[in-house]
């Protein structure tokens, strides 16, 4: 488990003291349990079961009361994960010298603004922010305004709560341009069922809202249907070419076309195993879910490229990000996934060759870790290698 993925116990603390004072209940079990049934409805509503009407979070005290306690921490730790990785891998860090910009679109209470915050903060220990939720629903930017009120003395702080339609930004209010603008699970609500170029405008008037190192971080359902959706905007993006176009920070190692949408077989979305809060766990008692792996896909663009990738040069296929954990079967153990080559591959490793230490590493890799081999050689068939230097460097 990345030490990334944890969700804070204040946080925790605020969302269950909102459900008591709304349900009028003390005992955190009671509130749990009768929190689960609306928190399965918006669980299907966010993902299976999406449809142009999407069951709005905030609809009535019940409803906001499971969004906070059982959809909050999975979105701010998702979030976690995604700044994580760029900051990690990629090497993004804030500007020098004056506050981050940051905003969260269809950010609803602003779980994935307060993720990115806490985590600069953690790593970065002299930034300063300068915040912004957008959101179409009144109730959500209250809960915004109240929840980072309450947590303000964390962080250097400017904050706005805006009203406005995240699809629509040559109408929003002025804001200065931004560093980081994370859209979590709210882009395809907003698009729903408008064409792949409605969204390529909206990311071109995105532009003109970032800074010239700006970045955007969109987080959907992990669904085959959503996944695929931001790989095609994705395979859009690369093939539009020009001096400005988006540039891919992640989740792709490269910039050929996607070879999951050619391969059909997988589709790119994370899992990532977390430490599930207590109140989640609870929920989940009668939800019966599997909470304990965060599902997500993702996209990270920018409007510079990346830093080059340390350990491995461009198009190195013994640069991979994983589409399955690593599976053991006839003395071997077998991975898949998507190489900065561009491959669609799959490595395998022969387990008489491990040591304990790295089986062990092996064995923890989740699906979405992104792994540079030491030495790999070619097999028989095209996209299968042998992993011969056996260190995975993460
Ligand atoms: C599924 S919730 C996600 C909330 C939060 N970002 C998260 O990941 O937990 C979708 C959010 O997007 C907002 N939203 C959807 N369409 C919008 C639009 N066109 N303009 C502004 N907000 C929108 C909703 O009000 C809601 O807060």
């Amino acid at each position: 488990m990345t030490p990334t993925a944890f969700y804070p116990p204040d946080l925790e603390a605020w969302w269950l003291a909102v459900a008591g004072r709304r349900l009028r209940l003390r005992d955190p079990k009671t509130i749990a349990q009768r929190l689960a049934e609306t928190a399965g409805r918006l669980s299907d509503a966010f993902t299976v079961g999406r449809q142009a009407n999407f069951s709005d979070c905030y609809a009535d005290p019940l409803t906001v009361a499971a969004y906070g306690n059982y959809f909050f921490p999975q979105t701010y730790v998702r979030a976690r994960l995604a700044v994580g990785e760029l900051i990690a891998r990629c090497g993004w860090s804030p500007p020098a010298g004056r506050p981050l910009r940051v905003t969260d679109l269809g950010g609803g209470a602003g779980a994935a603004l307060i993720a990115a915050v806490d985590l600069i903060a953690e790593q970065f220990s002299q930034t300063q922010f300068d915040a912004a939720v957008i959101d179409r629903s009144a109730v959500a930017l209250k809960l915004y305004r109240h929840l980072t009120r309450d947590r303000r003395k964390r962080h250097l702080f400017k904050s706005a709560a805006v009203s406005a339609d995240l699809a629509a930004p040559a109408a929003w209010p002025d804001l200065a341009p931004r560093d980081l603008v994370i859209a979590s699970f709210s882009l395809g609500e907003a698009f729903y069922g408008k064409p792949a170029a409605a969204v390529l405008d909206w990311l071109a008037a995105m532009r003109e809202k970032l800074t010239a190192s700006g970045l955007l971080i969109i987080l959907e359902p992990a669904l085959k249907e959503t996944a695929e959706r931001l790989e095609r905007l994705r395979d859009l993006i690369v093939s539009a070419g020009g001096t400005s176009r988006w540039h891919l920070w992640a989740p792709c190692l490269h910039e050929k076309p996607c070879p999951l949408l050619a391969g059909k077989k997988h589709w790119c979305h994370e899992v990532r195993h977390w430490p599930v809060p207590p109140t989640v766990n609870r929920i989940n008692d009668r939800l019966r879910r599997s909470v304990w792996d965060l599902k997500y896909s993702f996209l990270a663009l920018g409007t510079a490229p990346p830093p080059a990738a340390p350990g491995a040069a461009d198009g190195d296929p013994r640069r991979v990000r994983l589409l399955t954990p690593a599976v053991s079967g006839h003395g071997r153990l077998l991975l898949s996934g998507c190489n900065a080559a561009g491959e669609h591959a799959d490595y395998d490793l022969l387990k008489r060759r491990l040591d304990p230490l790295t089986a062990k590493q092996f064995a923890r890799l989740q699906r979405g870790e992104v792994v540079t081999f030491s030495a790999i050689e070619q097999l028989g068939g095209s996209c299968q290698y042998r992993c011969v230097g056996l260190t995975p460097i993460c």
